[in-house]
């Protein structure tokens, strides 16, 4: 099967949301990430957001794509500010039914060459200290582990897991 990485397109959304469930098995009561999802399906609200972000300046978003299907995706989010604005941040997944596969690797990869030519300096990332697979990836891209922060997600289920920062000067 061909893996085609491209940008995110308007319309996307709803596979992104699909491939972001997917990748976490939809074990969201315990996800950091209520984005998307909740616990149950996301809703068309958080779809047409998102939806909206796609062609936004601010944001860069990737898909891996398997015929039709999106099974991987990774983002990154400028900031405005003055002082900061060398500065993005990225978050990835991967349906888990594709993973290990090399599909995050890709798509990283490709962030990190498109924030360069976009004239980014600097990529950042958090991922919680557990989150190995994660970790692993962005180590393996360059990022290197800048601090740990206590506390810096509140899951679901109402418990807090301490994050790596993780950060890759360009
Ligand atoms: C993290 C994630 C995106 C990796 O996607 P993937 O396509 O499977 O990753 P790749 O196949 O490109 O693997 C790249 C590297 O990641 C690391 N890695 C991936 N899965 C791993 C696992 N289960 N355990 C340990 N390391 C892992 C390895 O270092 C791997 O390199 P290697 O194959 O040379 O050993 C995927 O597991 C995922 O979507 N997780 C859930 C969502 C998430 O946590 N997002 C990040 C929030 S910060």
């Amino acid at each position: 099967m061909r893996m085609i990485i491209r940008r995110a397109r308007l319309g996307d959304a709803k596979n992104i949301a699909e491939c972001f469930y997917a990748s976490c098995e939809g074990l969201c009561k315990k996800c950091y990430n209520k984005y998307l999802c909740n616990d149950t399906l996301y809703s068309e609200k958080k779809i047409a957001t998102l939806d909206k972000r796609l062609g936004t300046k601010n944001h860069l978003m990737l898909v891996a794509t398997d015929s039709s299907k999106i099974v991987g995706f990774a983002s990154l989010v400028g900031n405005s500010t003055e002082k900061t604005r060398h500065r993005a941040e990225c978050g990835w997944f991967v349906s888990i039914g594709h993973s290990r596969q090399g599909i995050a690797t890709r798509l990283v990869d490709k962030l990190i060459k498109e924030a360069k030519k976009s004239g980014l300096r600097k990529l950042e990332a958090e991922a919680a200290v557990e989150n190995i697979a994660s970790v692993n990836l962005a180590k393996k891209l360059g990022f290197e582990i800048e601090g740990k922060k206590k506390a810096g997600m509140l899951l679901d289920d109402g418990k807090f897991v301490d994050t790596y920062i993780l950060g890759k000067v360009l």
